[in-house]
């Protein structure tokens, strides 16, 4: 079989470690035989912007739909101070962008941690809540209000995505984070559909429940065993995966991935890292496990490079980052020897 990989490098250590992930998944592929993936690059980010005055041009988008999947690497938002007042006005963010033009509203980031047995996952919606940017001030009165959007559809196709996620993953519980005590309205819209969901036959055998997000962002921390997947709204799921984040393996060992029904794109958590670009040294593991995820999302087994980037882990094999004194190129010729 035949998959089309669009390819974004961005600026950075996003060029580094994409490239080592795509020599990586060419080594794949040789493994897995009777599969070829054919790499499409397309450019977004920073140098794009300065050298043709638009961060993510409109055939980096056309490229992208007609692809299987897209593999992101990072980009650099510039500054407003860097840049022209004119670039300023029309600059458009390629990662939002991305996800507005592909509808990408499922944002799944997993916690890795190889050193305990952290092992959740969160997913986001990333479309709606207080995300819609519907904000005004009242002058007179001195008042701002911000409105937060919470749709049945939306909740429809993120609990449903989460649920299937568990499914298709083999885990055993989806978790609703939320906060309905107070949000009876939205979050109650939110809670509801949920339950409603979590009764469909399908999904018998995954347990559900629920809690509120002010205590989750407490267990997290305190005991996040309890954990498996948890399917919660846009801003609860961009503060709490963030503080997920600094639990497991840090940015070198964080992948994400933001999936629509029909495109998906897969992005470390990390970006450009300018203070260590160039010289090799970017820990690309992060990206591997993105390219993992990937190759899950197409239904071709993952298990070997996953396997492979945690013997590296363990047996550390790995960059500064993580304590090693290996380069990013050294780290993917282990991981690479490791995937026979
Ligand atoms: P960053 O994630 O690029 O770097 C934070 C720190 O972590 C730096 O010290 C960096 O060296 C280190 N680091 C990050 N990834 C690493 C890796 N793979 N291996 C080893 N060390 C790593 O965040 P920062 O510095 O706040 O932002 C730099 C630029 O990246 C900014 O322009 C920012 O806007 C952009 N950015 C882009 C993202 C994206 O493309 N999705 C996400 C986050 C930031
Ligand atoms: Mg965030």
């Amino acid at each position: 079989k035949n998959f089309k990989i669009c390819v974004i490098k961005g600026d950075g250590i996003g060029v580094e470690v994409i490239d080592e992930t795509v020599r990586m998944l060419k080594a794949y592929e040789k493994i897995l035989k009777s599969i070829h993936f054919e790499f499409i690059e397309a450019k977004a980010g920073l140098t794009e912007l300065m050298t043709n005055g638009n961060a993510i041009p409109n055939e980096t988008i056309e490229i992208a739909k007609e692809c299987d999947a897209i593999l992101f690497g990072a980009i650099t938002s510039p500054k407003p101070t860097e840049i022209s007042e004119e670039l300023n006005k029309s600059y458009k963010s390629p990662i939002l962008t991305l996800r507005k033009e592909l509808d990408l509203y499922a944002n799944v980031r997993p916690t890795i941690d190889y050193k305990s047995n952290i092992d959740f996952v969160i997913i986001r919606e990333n479309t709606e809540g207080l995300y819609i940017k519907d904000e005004y001030y009242d002058e007179e009165n001195e008042f701002a209000i911000a409105k937060r959007k919470i749709s049945k559809k939306g909740s429809e196709r993120i609990i449903k995505f989460a649920f299937e996620y568990a499914k298709s993953n083999n885990r055993k519980k989806v978790s609703c984070i939320h906060k309905s005590n107070v949000l009876r309205i939205t979050d109650g819209l939110f809670l509801k559909t949920f339950e409603e969901i979590a009764q469909d036959k399908k999904y018998n055998g995954i347990e559900a429940n629920d809690y509120l997000v002010d205590a989750t962002a407490m267990y997290i921390i305190k005991s996040p065993e309890i954990f498996d997947v948890m399917a919660t709204t846009n801003l609860f799921g961009d503060i709490l995966s963030d503080e997920a984040s600094a639990l497991g393996g840090g940015l070198g060992l964080a992948p994400s991935a933001n999936i629509g029904d029909k495109y998906a794109l897969f992005e470390p958590v990390h970006g450009s890292a300018p203070d260590i670009a160039g010289k090799g040294i970017a820990n690309p593991m992060a990206t591997m496990l993105c390219c993992a995820m990937m190759l899950d999302y197409l239904k071709i087994d993952s298990e070997p490079i996953k396997n492979a980037v945690k013997r590296a882990f363990l047996e550390g094999n790995t960059t500064a980052d993580l304590s090693g004194c290996l380069t990013t190129k050294e780290v993917a010729d282990k991981i690479i020897d490791y995937l026979n």
